[in-house]
């Protein structure tokens, strides 16, 4: 029996998704998502990008690209809860309607989670649910699998554990090392996120319970 519709961006098909971006580090997903917007005429706009780590490359990126960036430094606040409630200030202000984890290395907390529940993706570098967690690639290597990859998918309260959007496999060679094959993981990832968000900000994407249904025309 099909399970009730949990969430859809049907309704914002009129106008443009409005995207946060969440990251820890490089951000070289939040540059594809950024390239993407700018190439053609696309169907979400990064408004505010968020960081929990002072100087990331990701806020530098955003600020080459004219988005507003800020800093959320979580040692700064006395408690988890404080330090996400600042943050919904900024996601609440920014009227955001989807928040892109991308290389956010931080396991969101009840308060965030409330607030954006369905609205909410991560980026993995592994297909889930194998490799939950931190070094995807080194736990894939030590598998021995021959094919991994990177997931997306809508964010709940357990850890790279929620309803999968999309997915992408990445062969692995025998002389693949940890380094080779996060290269190579990022380069589908590049591809992943932006078709993703575009998925969403077109009201194709729509969630049942853990199934996603993708609508292809
Ligand atoms: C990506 O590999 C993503 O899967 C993981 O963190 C990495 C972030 O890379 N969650 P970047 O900061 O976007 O370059």
């Amino acid at each position: 029996m099909k399970q009730k519709q949990v969430s859809s961006f049907v309704e914002l098909t009129n106008r443009k998704l409005r995207v946060a971006v969440l990251a820890s580090g490089t951000g070289s997903n939040l540059q594809a998502l950024i390239d993407a917007q700018a190439k053609q005429d696309a169907s979400y706009e990064i408004v505010v990008v968020l960081t929990d780590k002072p100087n990331a490359k990701a806020l530098e990126r955003a600020k080459n690209a004219g988005i507003a960036a800020y800093e959320v430094i979580p040692k700064t606040f006395a408690t988890k809860n404080d330090y996400e409630q600042h943050l919904l200030v900024y996601l609440d202000n920014h009227g955001i309607d989807l928040v892109v984890l991308a290389g956010y290395m931080r396991i969101v907390g009840t308060t965030l989670l409330t607030a954006y529940e369905g609205r909410m993706i991560n980026l993995h570098p592994s297909l889930l649910p194998s490799f939950q967690g931190i070094d995807a690639q080194k736990q894939a290597i030590e598998a021995g699998v021959k094919l991994t990859g990177c997931t997306i998918h809508f964010v709940d309260a357990g850890l790279d554990t929620g309803p999968i959007i999309a997915q992408s496999a990445v062969a692995v060679d025998y002389h693949d090392d940890e380094a080779s094959l996060k290269q190579k993981i990022q380069v589908e990832e590049h591809k992943l996120i932006v078709s993703a968000v575009e998925l969403i900000a077109e009201g194709r994407v729509i969630q049942y319970g853990r199934r996603v249904e993708i609508k292809y025309e």
